[in-house]
């Protein structure tokens, strides 16, 4: 007989349907659509059977599955470069701050790029041999969501650039969002059938890009907008200008704004963004400022970057809405490094389409600045994704006899005396601290560190509160058994929860570095001192001097890390998670990490044969692309420039190198690299 009319065969194959689609929502989208002993009770039903019929079992039978399987929805793309934020400002007189910085740095007046900063979603557009390869969300800023088959829907983003574009591989990075009229429909539609209406175009658009149906992302009806080309190819020989690639990207088919000024002197910048101040409302989609940046390239790279932004640009941003409410109370709340932070309770209010009921105070010299009292009548704003401010008091209002808002002297959590720094007060005791503990465990398992899932507040707290875990290297010995002591928590989620930490030891040695939680240590500095020290050993023992001769890494940090590795605690934490099979070296997109480097015994100096070196890539190459050389060579220590000045080691020049690239470096007596030379000096054999 026909296994399809047994059956036996038919309840199999029904069973694993209705298996999978289980497992599916239960470890996907987090629900629940049948109890733990339902399921069980299925499961079994059809082991009995796959025992009876081995002939018919599946080689994927959910009898098989360990256990969750890999989000699916986006895949996630490292960017070439990080996707840097802009510093802003609300005030003139900063912006004047920045125009008198740049002119300082550089010696001479500056002419500047002034554009509308359009309210949406950043977004890389790559093109290669002229078309739409792929398209990736800002992410963390070192990695995005690919979201290729969405941004292919947006009208306004060609899939194929106009012939006199190059064919070269190129990433061109603007801004996604919906129009308001675009956004107005689609909220009246919701409001003539009673459903709930969409905040705003920006959240709205944000929301959209990561559909996973791309028909109904072409519904929505995106825009794009761009405003970046960065590369050093030879076809914008003589385009080291901002003004001049935005003409150029205009020219190949590409979305620019036409409200764009610049070259300009600084006045000029100051008079546009008067002029859109008050025109902004006439616009067809939000803007939350204007972003101000100087024009010439070379300039920009004198300027050079903070960890997080270019010190070449600036955003100005509009006043934000200004609302009052009552200041009911004021909580200090210490977070994981032991700062505490004044957090304003409040009488909720609507500001910017939100309901507000808390802001922070930063810190002492905020309270005191606005002399708080609890009554108090305060002025709360908000603009864009900015925190909620309180900028004034209304004196008048304030009632008779209110108390006076002070900043303990103690810490609210472990009774320990605050110590002050810079402005913030501290608790010190790291090791027992109650919210510090579960702080840093909650940094440690967060998505941008460890991204270890189903472990939220509420279970590490009872973790530590039953004293199961005390420190992030316990989480790596947790059995069925501990996680069975804490409530509400099935055997599958138990399961859910160990699969997820086992899967955590894949992280990358940057993402455990940033994960451990030293202060002042974000996500880009953990990239940067991964990728210069190579491994945590290197790290480890570092000296100052070493660590400060890291573009990026300030005196503040460098004495921070200095302080993190002298705690023999956490020297003894890093050892105990390399030996639980965290990756404690740095493995480069380009060349995987030996099993020597894995680890973490390989000496840095020996694999950074560019340490200290600064370099300049032009041409074509035959053995790999431009861009992936340029990051072998970041990898391998040195620093890619973008123009050719006295300051360089070595130009490294492929076919086709620009001729007046070659006279300049003659001139000035840098070496050049040939293709075959610098792969030698990368594979070690220089
Ligand atoms: S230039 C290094 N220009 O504003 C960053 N950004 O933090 C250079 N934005 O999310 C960005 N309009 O996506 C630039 N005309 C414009 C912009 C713009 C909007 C967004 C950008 C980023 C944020 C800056």
């Amino acid at each position: 007989m026909d296994p399809e009319k047994n059956p036996d065969w038919l309840r199999m194959r029904e069973l694993a349907a209705l298996l999978r689609q289980y497992n599916h929502a239960y470890y996907l989208q987090d629900l629940s659509l049948i109890s733990d002993q339902d399921f069980d009770r299925l499961l079994k039903e059809l082991e009995q059977l796959e025992n009876r019929y081995p002939q018919w079992v599946e080689s994927d039978s959910p009898t098989k599955r360990v256990g969750g399987e890999v989000m699916s929805g986006f895949e996630t793309r490292e960017h070439l470069r990080p996707m840097l934020s802009l510093g802003n400002t609300y005030s003139k007189e900063e912006l004047q701050s920045f125009h008198d910085r740049c002119c300082k740095s550089l010696g001479f007046i500056p002419q500047y790029c002034a554009e509308l900063k359009i309210d949406g979603v950043a977004i890389s557009l790559h093109y290669r041999n002229r078309k739409l390869e792929y398209a990736v969300t800002r992410g963390d800023g070192l990695r995005g969501d690919d979201v290729t088959a969405n941004v292919q829907t947006i009208e306004s983003i060609p899939l194929l650039l106009k012939p006199t574009a190059p064919s070269e591989a190129m990433e061109i990075r603007g801004e996604i969002y919906m129009g308001r009229s675009a956004f107005e429909q689609i909220n009246r539609g919701k409001r003539d059938s009673g459903e709930e209406t969409y905040a705003n175009p920006r959240n709205f658009a944000s929301g959209t890009l990561k559909l996973l149906d791309s028909k109904q992302v072409r519904q929505r009806k995106l825009s794009a907008l761009c405003y970046q080309l960065d590369g050093d190819f030879e076809f914008l020989h003589g385009k080291a200008r901002h003004h001049l690639r935005m003409a150029l990207i205009a020219a190949w088919g590409l979305p620019v704004s036409d409200h764009r000024v610049g070259p300009s002197p600084f006045e000029k910048v100051l008079d546009y963004i008067h002029r859109w101040h008050s025109s902004r409302a006439d616009l067809p989609f939000d803007i939350d400022g204007v972003v101000v940046k100087v024009d010439d390239f070379g300039q920009r790279e004198e300027l050079g970057y903070t960890a997080k932004s270019p010190r070449w640009a600036i955003a100005y941003k509009y006043p934000a809405q200004s609302v009052q409410t009552i200041l009911q109370n004021v909580q200090f709340q210490v977070g994981r490094t032991g700062v505490i932070t004044p957090v304003a309770h409040l009488q909720p209010v609507e500001v910017a389409g939100t309901t507000v009921q808390r802001a922070s105070l930063h810190n002492d010299a905020e309270i005191r600045r606005l002399d708080l009292h609890i009554g108090d009548t305060v002025y709360l704003e908000k603009g864009g994704d900015i925190i909620p401010k309180i900028t004034n008091v209304a004196l008048a209002l304030r009632p008779a006899g209110a108390t006076k808002v002070g900043f303990p002297v103690t810490c609210p959590e472990c009774g320990t005396s605050l110590v002050g720094h810079e402005a913030l007060h501290y608790c010190e005791n790291h090791r027992d601290c109650p919210p510090q503990i579960l702080g840093r465990l909650e940094h440690f398992v967060s998505r941008k560190a460890m991204n270890i899932e189903h472990l939220g507040p509420e279970t590490l707290g009872s973790l530590l509160q039953q004293h199961i875990i005390q420190d992030v290297a316990d989480l790596y010995a947790l059995t069925q058994g501990q996680l069975a002591q804490i409530e509400r928590m099935g055997e599958r989620s138990r399961t859910r929860l160990l699969l997820s930490i086992e899967d955590s030891k894949k992280t990358p040695f940057e993402k455990v570095l940033f994960a451990l939680g030293i202060r002042g240590i974000g996500e880009v500095a953990s990239l940067t001192l991964a990728r210069k020290f190579q491994n945590m050993a290197n790290l480890s023992t570092a000296s100052r001097e070493e660590l400060m001769n890291i573009h990026e890494i300030g005196e503040k940090s460098a004495d921070q890390i200095l302080t993190w590795f002298t705690d023999p605690q956490n020297q003894s934490l890093w050892v105990r998670l390399a030996s639980q099979g965290l990756s404690m070296t740095y493995a480069s997109r380009t060349s995987p990490p030996s099993s020597a480097s894995e680890q973490g015994i390989q000496d840095a100096k020996e694999s950074r044969p560019l340490e200290n070196k600064k370099l300049v890539v032009t041409g074509r190459f035959e053995h790999c692309d431009r861009e992936t050389l340029k990051q072998r060579i970041e990898d391998a220590g040195g620093t890619i420039l973008n123009s050719i000045s006295s300051k360089l080691d070595f130009l490294v020049a492929g076919t086709e190198a620009g001729p007046s690239k070659l006279r300049k470096v003659e001139e000035l007596g840098i070496a050049t690299l040939s293709e075959e030379e610098i792969l030698k000096i990368l594979q070690g054999n220089s």
